[in-house]
């Protein structure tokens, strides 16, 4: 039993490419920024958005549109991590603000006050748009 441990550890940890003697290209750890705006921030913000024509009827509405809605702080942290963070400086204030502003509008989900979300959401907002400007198309109004 012990030695076949050993023999799959070993597996394990040997490089595929001493095994197989082709070279494969290391596979990649880091999201790209479109990955975290697709997996986490769009999804999120929709769900934030769409309380403010629809809110949830049910504490289990709410409860779901919260879930959604924490897609805005996973995706700012994930904004935040090296090999996504694209600089030191403005990139990492935007993102730390889209953190504070989505925890303030998760925040307010768990109020189930749609008044404080449509608020927490305008706050929200701003900050998407002013990265937009400086990093993605000089201000274009952005696809929602
Ligand atoms: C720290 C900067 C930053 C913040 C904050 C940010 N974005 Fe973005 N966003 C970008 C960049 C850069 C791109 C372009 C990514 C690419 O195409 O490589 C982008 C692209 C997008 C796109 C187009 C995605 C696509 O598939 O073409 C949408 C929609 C979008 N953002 C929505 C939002 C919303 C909504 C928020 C706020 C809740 C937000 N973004 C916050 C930087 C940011």
């Amino acid at each position: 039993m012990r030695i076949l441990t050993t023999i799959l550890l070993v597996a394990l940890t040997t490089p595929l490419a001493a095994q197989t003697r082709t070279s494969r290209p290391p596979v990649k750890k880091t999201w790209t920024v479109r990955e975290v705006h697709d997996t986490a921030i769009i999804p999120g913000s929709n769900a934030l958005f769409a309380i403010e024509q629809d809110a949830p009827k049910t504490i289990k509405g709410w409860k779901a549109a919260r879930r959604e809605a924490l897609g805005v702080t996973r995706g700012a942290k994930l904004l935040l991590a090296p090999g996504t963070s694209r600089d030191a400086g403005d990139w990492q204030k935007l993102s730390a603000a889209l953190l504070t502003r989505g925890t303030a509008a998760v925040t307010a989900v768990e109020s189930r006050n749609t008044e404080k979300v449509t608020l927490a959401n305008g706050d929200l907002l701003e900050v998407c748009e002013i990265c937009h400007t400086i990093y993605r198309d000089g201000g274009r109004s952005m696809p929602r």
